[in-house]
């Protein structure tokens, strides 16, 4: 089949399926991809559309964890299959750092922060990225989800009530969102997953506000500020917009430390004649490129997430056509109550 064929293909049976289908695309999908999606979005909005929607067949082009979080939202409360499917066309596209982070290994910290610090309210946040199983530690736990456009949010509640935070499994979000809300270095610490107890004494975990999962984007992660020096020298007067996945020093340097919506939304708003350099994931700022011809836009360095750019057009038409089994998501209905308390504390702030 030719690219053009296959494209008809899937436009036929949208046509067909109408209401009943909800193509959703993460905003780090191929363009091919993007173009047959209802709805594309970062992952909040996503969680949010697949809660909202009435469709049997949602079709998520993107990640593991985002596929499984519209499924914990479409099922019943205690985990009961309604009849609403979620499928993954590329089942093996995985987010290398939700798999960062096991709730087993979380429980384990949990144990030992509380016989460290019994007097102090702790609390469990997970970004969004990570697996099901860990969303219902959180939940179990009283905590939320977040995701990096309400992180802060997330967390400012949690620590206005005066709570003490394990924030798990992206060390350089929460470092980011910690500098934004002006809490000092020593306020907070990092959880070694690979060292015993974390690497921390119990007079450090004691002192700490929060506590942070050693885990990280391999992809955003690899910014430098060799990398801003780099690319400010080629792009003198352009204006930084850096996901805050990346480390906190380098997206301190940055003009917007934002999520991908707030990045799209920057780009969005400027003035003709405008200048970027964008610190995130390539699929998404070659379409910005293409999608403003009125601004100079570079990369502030081409980095591309290869599980992102796993779901093709084949993969696509597939899982339209055959409805396989083995792209189906479904997360344990045992998980499910307490994955959903995590995710739905995040969606009502
Ligand atoms: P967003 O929450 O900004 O969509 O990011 C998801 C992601 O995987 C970023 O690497
Ligand atoms: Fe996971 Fe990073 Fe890829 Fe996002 S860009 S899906 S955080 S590996």
């Amino acid at each position: 089949m030719t690219v053009a064929e296959t494209a008809a293909a899937i436009d036929a049976i949208r046509r067909g399926q109408g209401d009943d289908l909800l193509i959703l695309g993460h905003h780090y999908q191929d363009s091919a991809v993007v173009a047959h999606c209802d709805a594309v979005g970062d992952s909040l909005e996503l969680s949010r559309i697949a809660a909202a929607s009435k469709a049997n067949r949602i079709v998520f082009c993107g990640v593991r964890f985002m596929a499984e979080t519209a499924d914990i939202l479409v099922r019943g409360p205690r985990g009961e299959d309604l009849g609403r499917r979620v499928y993954q066309p590329a089942p093996s596209a995985g987010c290398p750092m939700a798999d960062m982070a096991s709730a087993d290994a979380l429980e384990a910290a949990w144990a030992q922060i509380a016989a460290a610090d019994p007097d102090s309210r702790w609390v469990p946040i997970v970004y969004v990225n990570s697996t099901a199983d860990v969303k219902a530690f959180c939940g179990r736990y009283g905590g939320s989800a977040c995701t990096s456009g309400n992180g802060l949010r997330v967390l400012r509640r949690f620590l206005d009530q005066g709570a003490k935070i394990l924030f798990a499994p992206d060390q350089h979000l929460c470092a980011n969102i910690l500098r934004t809300l002006g809490y000092p270095e020593d306020s907070h610490a990092l959880w070694q997953r690979e060292l015993p107890d974390g690497g921390l004494t119990p007079d450090v975990i004691r002192r700490s506000r929060v506590i942070a999962w050693s885990g990280c984007c391999p992809i955003h992660a690899g910014f430098t500020s060799e990398d801003v020096a780099a690319a400010r020298a080629a792009a003198p007067g352009a204006t930084l917009l850096i996901h805050p996945e990346a480390p906190s020093p380098v997206a301190a340097q940055a003009e917007m430390a934002g999520s991908t919506k707030e990045i799209i939304a920057a780009v969005e708003a400027a003035a003709p004649g405008g200048s970027y350099l964008i610190g995130t994931e390539q699929h998404l700022v070659e379409r910005l490129t293409a999608d403003h011809p009125g601004l100079t836009i570079r990369p502030l360095r081409p980095i591309v997430c290869e599980d992102m750019g796993k779901t093709t057009l084949d993969d696509l038409l597939t899982t339209l056509r055959d409805w396989p089994e083995s792209r189906r998501v479904t997360v344990d209905p045992a998980l499910v109550p307490d994955a959903r308390a995590c995710v739905e504390r995040m969606l009502a702030l």
